[in-house]
This record gives structure tokens, sequence and C-alpha cells, in this order.
């Protein structure tokens, strides 16, 4: 692997990249190994992606690991899941933390493992005053159900309807505080959402490739954020060098 810098202009790197990690299961099915192997690897991956992400300079990253819908697989692959995100989160959080690595949850956390929850919480708040980086782990996250929570918030704390706004609603999501993706990337070729950031994702730039997460490397990363820095942003208004060239 190649280790070029970023040829992009700092103000053109986005903010916050989040990340839809697909593709372990056929990485996996693709080499004759169980589906579990190729969830170790995409772990192996996540490590090279996040050390790559503070060097590249992004300052929110946001990892889509397990879905509300993912509970339907089977149990085995289920309880994988749960081991392996206790298992990253054992062997990984001090160096995490001595990378200036902040971690977040998104998700339902209360309806995990209490196990799991205790891991997840110590990990927040051993890292809660870095900053180089904000690393959001959504973990039992649905989209969907983010709202649904927001709404229940809003609703027993007596919002009177003409208050609830785009701002107010921010607020209530697992994601307060955190400015909207500028760039999703979804490995393994998939064309579509699955159920990820679906407010949040209103304005964000797709970068989709056919490569199975274990296999998305810096170099195509580096490809994603060159991809993102030449996109034209319009936000339903048209794009800035045709005004300027109008009122020229
Ligand atoms: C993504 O890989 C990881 C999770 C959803 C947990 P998949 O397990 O969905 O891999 P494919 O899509 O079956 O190849
Ligand atoms: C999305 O991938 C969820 C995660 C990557 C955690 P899935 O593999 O679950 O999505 P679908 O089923 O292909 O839509
Ligand atoms: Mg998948």
């Amino acid at each position: 692997m190649t280790d070029t810098p970023l040829n992009i202009p700092m103000e053109k790197i986005p903010q916050h990249v989040a990340m839809i990690m697909d593709g372990n299961g056929r990485w996996a099915l693709q080499r004759g190994l169980p589906r579990l192997a190729g969830h170790k690897a995409g772990t192996e991956n996540l490590r090279r992606v996040i050390r790559a992400t503070v060097e590249f300079g992004v300052k929110y990253l946001t990892i889509y690991a397990f879905s509300t819908e993912n509970w339907g697989r089977p149990p085995e692959e289920v309880q994988g899941l749960m081991f392996i995100l206790q298992d990253v989160i054992d062997r990984e959080l001090d160096e995490l933390n001595k990378q200036g690595v902040q971690l977040r949850h998104i998700g339902r956390l209360e309806r995990l493992d209490p196990k799991i929850q205790k891991k997840v919480l110590h990990a927040i708040e051993l890292t809660k005053h870095n900053d180089r980086m904000i690393l959001n782990v959504a973990f039992n996250y649905g989209g969907r159900d983010e709202i649904v929570n927001a709404v229940q918030h809003i609703i027993s704390d007596g919002i009177p309807a003409e208050d609830v706004t785009d701002e107010l609603i921010n607020q209530y999501l697992y994601t307060a505080g955190v400015p909207d993706p500028d760039l999703i990337i979804r490995t393994s070729g998939e064309l579509r959402v699955s159920n990820f950031l679906i407010w949040q994702a209103a304005y964000s730039e797709w970068y989709i490739t056919p490569t199975y997460w274990p296999d998305f490397d810096k170099d195509e990363y580096r490809r994603a954020l060159e991809a993102f820095a030449n996109r034209d942003r319009r936000y339903g208004k048209v794009s800035s060098g045709e005004l300027q060239e109008s009122n020229a």
C-alpha cells in the first residue's frame, strides 16, 4: 500500500464521515470461511480506518456496526457480533485513548446485555475529554428507531407543537451536537440506506464502492475523500460557480 499524502485542500476535507461497513459475510464466503471470520477481519480493518481518519484530519467518524434489524440474523452470528464488540473494547480502548479518540455510542444501549452496556459506558467515560477525533459507534442503531425515540422524548418533555423545529429534533437525536455527515461511504456495492442516519443524511454526499469492508483500505479511503472534494454541494440551490457567472 502506498502512503501518498492527501491531495486535498484542508477546507475540502469532510468534517464528518460516516461508514456502512458492509460485505463482511461475502468477504468470508469468497474465502470459504464462516461469516464470523469476515466480521473479525472487518474489525481488524476498522482499526486501520480509525487510524487513517485521525491522520486525514477528519474530525468525526460514525460507523454502522450493528443495526436494529441485524437481530434477525442467526443467533450464533448475533452472539458472535456481541462478543466481537466486547473484545474490541477490551483490546483497543487504551490505544484509541492514546490516539486522542473520543468514543460515543448511538443507538439503543439499554437493550444490550448489561455486561456490554458497562463496557461501553466505561469507554465513553474514559475518553470523554479526548478531542482529536470523535468516533460514534452505531450499535443496535436504527434511523427510524432514533426518530421514534426522539418523538417520544419530545412529547414526554411536554414540548409545545409550535416549538418543534429541525433544530429541536436534532437535539433529541442520538447524534445531538454532532454535525450532519458530509460524506457517507458504503462498502460492498449495495445501493441502499439500510436505516442509517436517515434524518442526518438529508444532504450527505454518497460514495459507494464494490470493495468488501475488510478490504476497504487507506488508498480507497483517500479516493473517497478526493471524490468528495470534487463534488458540488448545492443543497437545493444553484452551484456557487453558476451564481458568480450570472452576476458577472
Ligand atoms: C456488515 O457485513 C456487518 C454487519 C451487518 C454486522 P455483513 O454481515 O452484512 O456482510 P454481507 O452483506 O452479508 O456480505
Ligand atoms: C447495514 O448492513 C448494517 C451494518 C453495516 C451494520 P446490512 O447488511 O445489515 O444491510 P442490508 O440488509 O444489506 O440492507
Ligand atoms: Mg450486509
